[in-house]
C-alpha cells in the first residue's frame, strides 16, 4: 500500500531541479530531520503545539503548555483603544503598575491591546485606578473585569505615532489569497506546508484564546472561587484553524482537592451542600447560572444561548472583543484528554498537521463539515481519519494508542469516569516515524483509502491501528478512543457519507492525473487548488444527474486500472517527473 521509496528527484539539488524546467521537488523538503523540515518548523507558530524543534529541542508536555499559557493569561488584561494611540506613551503610562512583559495589537470591532504584565499584581493595581463609567441615560453594570477602555485626555498630540502601530492578523486568508499562494508554491508539498502556514493559529491568537477563557473563569469564580476555565478542542490540540470556535470547560475538580486537609484528625468536615437528582442536573443547575452572569456582566459577551438539553449541556456566546464563537461546558476532562491526545500527535511529525489542515479546508470547501451541527462529517472525525491512515502506512508515521499507553509510566496514569485514558504525556519518549514518504504521496493515498474503505463492515479504531467490524450499523464508525463503546461520527449520514466517498476518488483521480500533467502551466490552478475548487463536487453532481454510471465508480475503476499497470513501472518515467510508485 505504502510507496517503497523517493525517486530520482529527490537526489537532484535545487537548482539542477530548476534549470531542467521542472516544478522543484519538495519531496527532497519534506523529509523530517532535513534543512527544510527544520526552516518549515522554524516557520510554524509556536501558538499550536510550542514543542520546539522536532529533533533536537525537549518537546513540551500538553500539561506544561497550559499551564504556562494559564499563567500567562491570568497576568494579562485587555484593552480597547480609541483609534488615535502612541504605543510609546501607551506603554509608559501602563508600567506604571509594573513592567509589561509583552503585548500585541490587533482589530476587532475597534482596536485592541492585550498586554501581558510580568507580575499578577500589576493587573490589581490597574483595576483599583480604574473608574466604572458614567454612561447618560443609560446604567452601567459595576463589573470588575480585566476589560478596559482607554480614553485620551488629549487627543492632538498623539495623532503622528499612532500610524507605527502593528496589528496581529486574527483571520484566515481570503479564498483568493489562498488561490494565489497555492498556485505560487512549488510542488504539492510546498502547497499543503503553506495552507498550514496561513492557516493555523498565530502566537497571538492562541494568547487570546487563553486570555478569554481565564475572563470567563473569572466570572465563574464569583460562585466556585478555586475552578478553573480551561479551554480544549481545536484552539489547544495543534489543529486549530483561524477563525475555529472555543471550547472551554469549567473544571471544578480543583476545588474538592482541598478535601484532602480536611480529612485530618479525628473530625471529617465536609460543606454542607444543595443535592439534585443527577450529575447532569447539577450541571444543568450551574451552567444555566453561569450562562446567566456571562449575559447580564460579562463584558462583551453577546448572544448567550443556554442549550441545556444537548447530550453534553452548555453555553454557546459570542465573544465581542475577541471574535470568539465560545462554547462552554463542565467537567469535560475527557475531552481534554482527547486534545492532549491530538496534541501529541500533531507535535509527533511535522506531516501530520499539514495532512489534517487540507483535508479539513477540502472537507470544508465541499460542504462535507459545517459550522451547523447536522449529519454531516465534523473535523475532529476528520482528525481521527488522518490519524488512522497514517498509523496503516507501512512503516507507520504514527504510532497506535495502545503503543502510546505501553510507554506509559505511573505519573501517566488517568482514569476519567471508569474510563481509562492512561498514555504516554513526554512526547521525547516517543521514538519518531523512519517513514519519509511525501505529503503528496500522503494526500493522494489518503483519498485512495478512504476512496475504498469498507465503510459498510469495518470502524476506524486509532487505539489499535486496524480495521475492526463495526460494532452497531451507523454508516461511518469511528470508535473514540477513550470511552470505547461511542462512536464519535454517530451523526453521519449515508449520503453524507457517500458524498465523502465521492469526493475522495474525484480527488484522487485530479491527483494522478496532475503526476501525468507534470509540469502544469503557470495559470492553471494545479494541485491542492484543483482539489479546494467546488468543481470537483459539481462534476459528481452532474454525473449523478445524467444518470451516468456514478463518478465514483469511473473514477475507481480507473484508478484500479492505473494502479495495476504502475506496479510494473520504474518510479521514474520518461520524463523523469514521476518519482514515487503508488505500490507498496
Ligand atoms: P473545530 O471544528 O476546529 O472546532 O474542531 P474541534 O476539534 O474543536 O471540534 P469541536 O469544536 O466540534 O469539539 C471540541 C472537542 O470536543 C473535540 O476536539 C473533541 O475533543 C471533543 N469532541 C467533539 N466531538 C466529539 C464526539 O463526537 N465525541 C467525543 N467523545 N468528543 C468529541
Ligand atoms: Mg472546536
Amino acid at each position: 500500500m505504502a510507496a517503497r521509496g523517493v525517486g530520482l528527484l529527490t537526489h537532484l539539488p535545487l537548482r539542477a531541479q530548476r534549470s531542467q524546467g521542472l516544478r522543484p521537488s519538495l519531496r527532497l523538503l519534506s523529509c523530517p530531520g532535513t534543512v527544510a523540515a527544520d526552516v518549515r518548523k522554524e516557520e510554524q507558530s509556536s501558538g499550536s503545539a510550542e514543542t520546539g524543534s522536532e529533533d533536537k529541542t525537549p518537546k513540551k508536555r500538553f500539561s506544561e503548555v497550559q499551564k504556562e499559557r494559564r499563567e500567562q493569561a491570568q497576568r494579562s488584561v485587555l484593552i480597547h483603544f480609541p483609534n488615535k494611540i502612541s504605543e510609546k506613551k501607551f506603554l509608559k503610562y501602563l508600567s506604571q503598575h509594573g513592567p509589561v512583559n509583552n503585548h500585541f495589537f490587533y482589530e476587532s470591532f475597534g482596536l485592541y491591546a492585550v498586554v501581558e504584565f510580568c507580575q499578577k499584581e500589576s493587573v490589581a493595581s490597574l483595576q483599583s485606578v480604574t473608574r466604572t463609567p458614567s454612561l447618560g441615560t443609560e446604567a452601567a453594570i459595576p463589573f470588575r473585569s480585566r476589560c478596559f477602555h482607554l480614553k485620551l485626555k488629549n487627543a492632538s498630540n498623539q495623532t503622528a505615532e499612532q500610524s507605527c502601530i502593528s496589528r496581529s492578523n486574527q483571520s484566515p486568508p481570503s479564498s483568493k489569497k489562498l488561490f494565489e499562494l497555492l498556485c505560487d508554491a512549488e510542488s504539492i508539498d510546498d502547497q499543503l506546508n503553506t495552507l498550514l502556514k496561513e492557516f493555523q493559529l498565530t502566537e497571538e491568537n492562541t494568547k487570546l484564546r487563553y486570555f478569554t477563557s481565564s475572563l470567563i473563569e473569572d466570572i465563574a469564580a464569583a460562585y466556585f472561587p478555586d475552578c478553573a476555565v480551561r479551554p480544549f478542542g481545536s484552539s489547544v490540540n495543534g489543529f486549530g484553524k483561524l477563525g475555529c470556535d472555543l471550547d472551554m470547560f469549567l473544571d471544578l475538580d480543583e476545588i474538592g482537592k482541598f478535601s484532602d486537609h480536611k480529612t485530618l484528625g479525628n473530625f471529617l468536615m465536609e460543606f454542607q451542600v444543595k443535592n439534585v437528582p443527577s450529575e447532569r442536573i447539577a450541571t444543568q443547575k450551574i451552567l444555566s447560572v453561569i450562562g446567566e452572569c456571562l449575559d447580564h456582566f460579562g463584558p462583551g459577551c453577546v448572544g448567550v444561548q443556554k442549550i441545556l438539553n444537548a447530550r453534553c449541556p452548555l453555553v454557546r456566546f459570542s465573544h465581542q472583543a475577541s471574535g470568539f464563537q465560545c462554547d462552554l461546558t463542565t467537567n469535560n476532562r475527557i475531552a481534554l484528554k482527547s486534545s492532549e491526545l491530538l496534541y501529541i500527535y500533531g507535535a509527533l511529525d511535522s506531516r501530520v498537521r499539514a495532512l489534517v489542515f487540507s483535508i479539513r479546508c477540502w472537507a470544508r470547501a465541499h460542504s462535507l463539515t459545517s459550522s451547523i451541527p447536522g449529519a454531516w462529517i465534523t473535523n475532529f472525525s476528520l482528525t481521527m481519519m488522518v490519524i488512522f491512515f497514517l498509523q496503516r502506512r507501512s512503516p507507520p508515521i504514527l504510532p497506535t494508542l495502545d503503543y502510546l499507553k505501553s510507554l506509559a509510566d505511573a505519573e501517566d496514569k488517568c482514569v476519567i469516569e471508569g474510563h481509562n485514558c492512561t498514555f504516554v504525556c513526554d512526547l521525547n519518549r516517543i521514538k519518531p516515524s523512519g517513514n519519509t514518504e511525501t505529503l503528496e504521496l500522503l494526500l493522494k493515498e489518503f483519498f485512495e483509502y478512504f476512496g475504498n474503505f469498507a465503510f459498510n463492515k469495518n470502524s476506524i479504531n486509532i487505539r489499535q491501528g486496524r480495521e475492526q467490524n463495526k460494532p452497531e450499523p451507523s454508516p461511518l464508525h469511528i470508535q473514540n478512543p477513550f470511552e470505547t463503546s461511542l462512536n464519535i461520527s454517530k451523526n453521519v449520514s449515508q449520503s453524507q457519507l457517500q458524498k465523502f466517498v465521492d469526493l475522495a476518488r474525484e480527488s484522487a483521480w485530479i491527483l494522478h492525473q496532475e503526476v501525468n500533467d507534470h509540469p502544469s502551466p503557470s495559470n492553471k490552478l494545479w494541485g491542492l487548488a484543483a482539489l479546494l475548487l467546488p468543481s470537483v463536487a459539481k462534476n459528481v453532481s452532474q454525473a449523478k444527474r445524467k444518470k451516468k454510471k456514478p463518478a465514483s465508480e469511473r473514477v475507481k475503476n480507473l484508478l484500479e486500472s492505473i494502479k495495476s499497470s504502475s506496479s510494473t513501472e520504474n518510479s521514474t518515467n520518461t520524463n523523469g517527473t514521476r518519482t514515487v510508485t503508488t505500490q507498496a
